[in-house]
């Protein structure tokens, strides 16, 4: 920028404002020195010289000048004048400094950045009229209403305490009573208030368990397909991964597992298929835990959500070993943008995982927790499950139907869950039929990340369908078809 001596700033002043001369004055010469309009190197005028070009008297512009001074836009200069604060002027300087040293950063990061496939959603995939998109919700769906009430009741004078105060590491106990009461009990578990911990979505909870046990010794199994971000997530520890086939009945469990520190399942509705593990894999995955010393994390992020038959008991519930490391999500059931999870283990695991999640961000937003709690507390979360298990059970009849009417091969349809996991024949290539589909307003997620083991498969596809309106659902598959013709 060129800036001009201060005598060719033009200052414009009302004699008629009910403003003070002074503060007029002293306002534009902030905004002068704001837009970096000032010589810098040059000293102002003085006060005498202002004085006479503004038709002035000395007693206001020095006003001005003491104004700007107790500010900090200017400084005196010993027995010679002002200048503006060079201080001041580093910040409005914006022509940027030229590098000297190029950094490599990629050299300086304590993990590798891991180049396997991640989830894709396009940004503003919600203006997309067809969109199959996994892990959101429609917007229209969310108890707006009950919710906003929960949050005004949250900052009432009986509930600042927890929703405005500093609660360092601790939970709201609110919450965790109504944790235990209302939703662990109805998946069969009983848990202790010391053996929960709340967290910014289940994916927290899984990170803070990933730093607590896993390094570069360790090794991971998990399921494949499975969870992409799990599996970045313990990469990022530096974990070996280990890959478990999925069947008709979840994850297949190996015979020995010695080697193996972790086991990261989603036995509910499996990650991405939507098979339930069966009880029988259930047992034996325990057992074997037992056998071969590891842990498992069960990863129960929308068990709720079964339109057949009953919900399978958590794995939580049927252990007695304490080696079950139960996460679970609001995700699914209120809204992802929450960010509210839980993690229930054993009392000593989870003051580890306190202590972590203490220095990392202290605890998830006090206000949040205590009006999920009222939520609950109020019988609206129920009432809220019940009516958005019913929304989703329609869409779930719908996308059955429209799948079968329009994807040319066998696609199995799972009782629960909230998408549809469909895989073409081997030369199928599910990541260009994607990108077509978008063209055509259908967003599709494309299957490739959620396989570890080379060559990635590229013949699968998801399709997601909580955040799809019911009425898009058929055309959309319409569309999905014509594309895949298109390509055979
Ligand atoms: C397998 C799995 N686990 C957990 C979650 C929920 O994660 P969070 O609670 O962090 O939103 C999702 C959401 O997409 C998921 O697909």
């Amino acid at each position: 920028m060129n800036r001009k001596p201060i005598s060719q700033v033009p200052i414009g002043l009302d004699p008629h404002s009910n403003e003070p001369l002074y503060k007029q004055l002293s306002k534009a010469l902030i905004e002068a020195i704001e837009q970096g309009q000032f010589d810098t190197t040059e000293l102002l005028p003085s006060s005498r010289t202002l004085a006479t070009d503004l038709g002035l008297s000395r007693n206001t512009v020095n006003l001005a000048l003491q104004y700007l001074m107790s500010d900090g836009y200017i400084t005196s200069v010993a027995r010679i004048g002002h200048m503006v604060n060079p201080e001041f002027q580093a910040h409005l300087d914006d022509t940027p400094r030229p590098r000297i040293e190029h950094l490599d950063w990629e050299s300086r990061f304590s993990t590798p950045r891991s180049d396997e496939g991640h989830v894709w959603k396009p940004a503003g995939w919600s203006s997309y009229p067809y969109p199959f998109i996994a892990g959101q919700i429609e917007t229209a769906m969310f108890p707006t209403k009950s919710w906003g009430r929960a949050m005004r009741l949250a900052l009432t004078e009986e509930h600042a305490g927890t929703s405005l105060h500093d609660l360092v590491d601790r939970d709201d106990a609110l919450l965790i009573e109504m944790l235990r009461r209302h939703i662990l009990r109805a998946r069969g578990i009983t848990a202790r208030p010391e053996e929960i911990l709340i967290t910014l979505g289940s994916q927290h909870g899984l990170g803070l368990v990933a730093t607590a046990l896993l390094n570069g010794e360790s090794t991971v199994a998990i399921e494949e397909p499975g969870y992409p971000d799990a599996r970045h997530m313990f990469r990022s520890r530096g974990a070996t991964i280990q890959a478990l086939p999925v069947d008709e009945k979840g994850a297949v469990i190996p015979s020995d597992l010695s080697n193996v520190d972790l086991v990261f399942v989603t036995p509910s509705h499996q990650y991405p298929t939507n098979t339930t593990l069966s009880i029988g894999r259930r047992h034996a995955l325990l057992n074997q835990a037992s056998r071969d010393d590891f842990v498992i994390v069960e990863d129960d992020y929308d068990s709720e959500f079964r339109y057949l038959g009953q919900s399978t008991p958590a794995m939580k519930s049927i252990e007695n070993s304490g080696r079950v490391i139960y996460l679970g999500s609001f995700s699914k059931f209120l809204a992802p943008g929450l960010r509210l999870g839980f993690v229930v283990a054993e009392p000593t695991l989870i003051e580890h995982l306190r202590d972590l999640r203490r220095y990392q961000l202290r605890h998830p937003p006090g206000i949040l927790q205590r009006a999920l709690a009222l939520f609950i507390q109020s019988g609206d979360y129920n009432r809220s499950v019940r009516r958005i298990r019913n929304v989703y059970k329609e869409k779930w009849i719908a996308m059955s139907e429209a799948v079968e009417k329009h994807i040319p091969w066998p696609v199995p349809i799972p009782t629960g869950g909230l998408s549809i996991w469909v895989g073409g024949p081997a030369d199928f290539d599910a990541t260009t039929m994607a990108e077509l589909a978008i063209e055509e307003g259908v967003v599709v997620e494309a299957g490739g990340p959620c396989f570890v083991t080379p060559p990635i498969p590229r013949n699968h596809f998801k399709l997601g369908y909580a955040s799809t309106p019911i009425g898009a659902i058929e055309p959309g598959l319409a569309i999905i078809a014509r594309v895949i013709d298109r390509l055979r």
